[in-house]
């Protein structure tokens, strides 16, 4: 199959995230059986870049390419010729001499995954790029809406809360949830919103005055490591916690409530929600290997549709 790039959302048209979709529903029973492997990319091999700290997305496209029987290679910056001041176009150029079929990658900096492409034939997976895109949790994130809320998304009404300023899931979630028809609201101190931003077509909010109006609460962490020491983002963590926080007091009995993780429990979100069986947080990691299985398929074999849901495997 040619190269093909999954680097942002804008990658894939509507009907590519529903087959997605699709391909990652069709994963699901193999992940119910007792042995959870499928022969369907042997002697294909991915590797794992991830230059920038990472617990679900990291562990779920190695799992992922494991369930499918792929070669696997794993690599973190701490560790490799990074450390001796190697640049990502040599770290392309010699990973590539292996022949991968697919290079996963995370890393610090937005627009690295445009330079590995430039640097290797293999199809690039962006893991989360600096403050741009992050492509494959937004996926994910749909797939946990639909399964959990339904097929049609059309007409769902989320609001993302938090840190929307440092944040490569709201870039991501806010073209994938308008690309299936739902209306966006973005709340955040004014200091962690970015100017502009409704040019994408989304309401902004400053405080949780019509909260009430929300079918999905979409959390986001306060980005410790991107806010920069000294900066004037927020007073305190307490005050963000008393005015953008979400506790169940502030929970409609309809509203579910979302999270990336990981959680900064007691800043954006209350320990009464971080261990309610009723967020689907949980489902999002879980759907996480699906949907990463659906990614690496449809990378390989291609996004026309000559698999159809359930005929994957
Ligand atoms: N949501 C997410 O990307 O989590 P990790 O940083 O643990 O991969």
């Amino acid at each position: 199959m040619p190269k093909r790039d999954l680097i942002s959302i804008e990658d894939l048209s509507r009907a590519d995230v529903e087959l997605l979709l699709d391909t990652a529903e069709s994963f699901l029973p193999v992940l119910e059986r007792d042995i959870k492997k499928v022969p369907t990319l042997r002697g294909r091999t991915i590797i794992n870049l991830f230059w920038e700290a990472s617990t679900r997305t990291s562990s779920s496209f190695d799992l992922a390419a494991k369930r499918l029987s792929a070669d696997t290679l794993a690599l973190k910056a701490s560790g490799s010729a990074v450390e001796k001041g190697e640049t990502l176009k040599d770290t392309a150029i010699t990973l590539s001499a292996y022949s991968p079929d697919i290079i996963v990658m995370r890393h610090p900096s937005a627009g690295a995954c445009q330079t590995l492409s430039a640097n290797t034939e293999a199809s690039v997976i962006n893991a989360g790029d600096g403050k741009h895109q992050h492509p494959t949790q937004c996926l994910l994130d749909l797939f946990s809406m639909r399964q959990n809320l339904g097929r049609d998304l059309d007409g769902l009404k989320v609001f993302i809360i938090g840190d929307i300023l440092h944040s490569r899931v709201a870039r991501s979630d806010i073209m994938g949830f308008q690309m299936l028809g739902m209306e966006v609201t973005l709340v955040a101190p004014p200091t962690l919103m970015p100017r502009g931003i409704e040019e994408m077509g989304v309401k902004v909010e400053y405080d949780l005055a019509n909260l009430k109006d929300a079918d999905v609460i979409y959390l986001l962490r306060i980005q410790k490591e991107r806010i920069k020491a000294g900066a004037a983002y927020l007073p305190s963590l307490r005050e963000y916690s008393q005015l953008w926080g979400i506790s169940q007091a502030r929970l409609g009995p309809k509203q579910r409530v979302m999270h990336p993780g990981p959680i900064n429990r007691g800043v954006e979100i209350a320990s009464d929600i971080a261990d309610d069986d009723e967020n689907l947080i949980a489902h999002q990691v879980f759907s996480g290997l699906a949907v990463r299985m659906a990614i690496l398929y449809r990378t390989i074999v291609g996004y026309s549709d000559g698999a159809a849901s359930g005929e994957v495997l």
